[in-house]
């Protein structure tokens, strides 16, 4: 059983958990993620790792409630456990793979968009740690909608925050930012964008016109985490690759994102969910 030892709500329907699980806080590097289950026939929710720490066994998770699943994790509270939190899963980012000098040689942007500040803090201060400064893009719908930007201003080279209404920092979508930046004489080596995947698919399309690698971390449905069901298989340089094994991150100019968005489209009924299964 897992401990949760501290639970915020960030703002509406976005909360934080700090989670007891002191061997997954032991190994687990940025980039990769958990499974957790509430109970033994509970949905197996796939969450980035947020933060951790090794000293005091703990697993930051960051969640929005959008499903039946997700709603029921909210209503944990500090002092109540998980059943299941599995981990680490999947490959870390190749950003701490990579030797340090190559990594520090390059110009990093990243770009979060929603909750996906949350897998990409992680990576901005695991580069802090190592004296490298990353640029980033926060965006949100709102204000309001707006997560860790104190947290990431702390990390981050230079924070760009953007809202779509224009309620808060800049004015637009991530995209519009990018642009700018690069108008303005930026030049970067390697843009790592996490969000919806509409986000990163748009991401993706401005990037490859600007010559900017791209990697993006896809968190599709899963089930096992393993390998082994192929909930979450998707499609990368034309190859079916399962993000729970083979990613989380990939070549964002290689994903078949008009894929992945209608699995995850047809996921959402119990009709779709089985349509699934059957071609697997
Ligand atoms: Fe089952 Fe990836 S979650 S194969």
């Amino acid at each position: 059983m897992y401990k949760i030892v501290k639970k915020q709500e960030l703002t509406t329907n976005i909360y934080l958990m700090e989670v007891e699980a002191k061997r997954v806080a032991k190994t687990c590097e940025p980039g990769q993620f958990v499974i957790v289950r509430m109970d033994s026939e509970g949905e197996r929710i796939p969450l980035t790792i947020c933060d951790y720490n090794r000293e005091k066994g703990t697993i930051t998770i960051v969640f929005q409630t959008v499903g039946a699943g997700t709603k029921m994790m909210a209503q944990l509270e500090e002092g109540e456990y998980f059943h299941d939190f599995v981990g680490p899963l999947g490959r870390p980012s190749e950003l701490v793979e990579q030797p340090l000098e190559e990594v520090k040689s390059k110009k990093i942007l990243f770009v979060a968009g929603g909750v996906g500040a949350a897998p990409v803090y992680p990576q901005v201060k695991w580069l802090h740690e190592h004296g490298i400064a990353a640029d980033v893009i926060v965006g949100s719908k709102t204000k309001d909608l707006l997560i860790l930007e104190k947290e990431m201003e702390s990390v981050a080279g230079n924070l760009y925050v953007t809202t779509d209404d224009g309620s808060y920092g800049r004015s637009g979508m991530v995209t519009q930012t990018i642009k700018d930046l690069v108008e303005e004489g930026k030049k970067y080596d390697l843009c790592i964008a996490i969000g919806p995947m509409i986000m990163m698919k748009f991401v993706c399309l401005l990037t490859k016109e600007l010559e900017i690698p791209t990697v993006v971390s896809l968190n599709p449905i899963m089930v096992d985490g393993t390998g082994m069901c192929g909930a979450c298989r998707v499609t990368v340089g034309g190859k079916v690759k399962f993000a729970c094994v083979d990613g989380p991150e990939f070549d964002g100019h290689e994903v078949n994102f008009d894929e992945a968005m209608r699995r995850q489209q047809i996921y959402k009924t119990a009709e779709g969910r089985a349509m699934l299964a059957l071609e697997e």
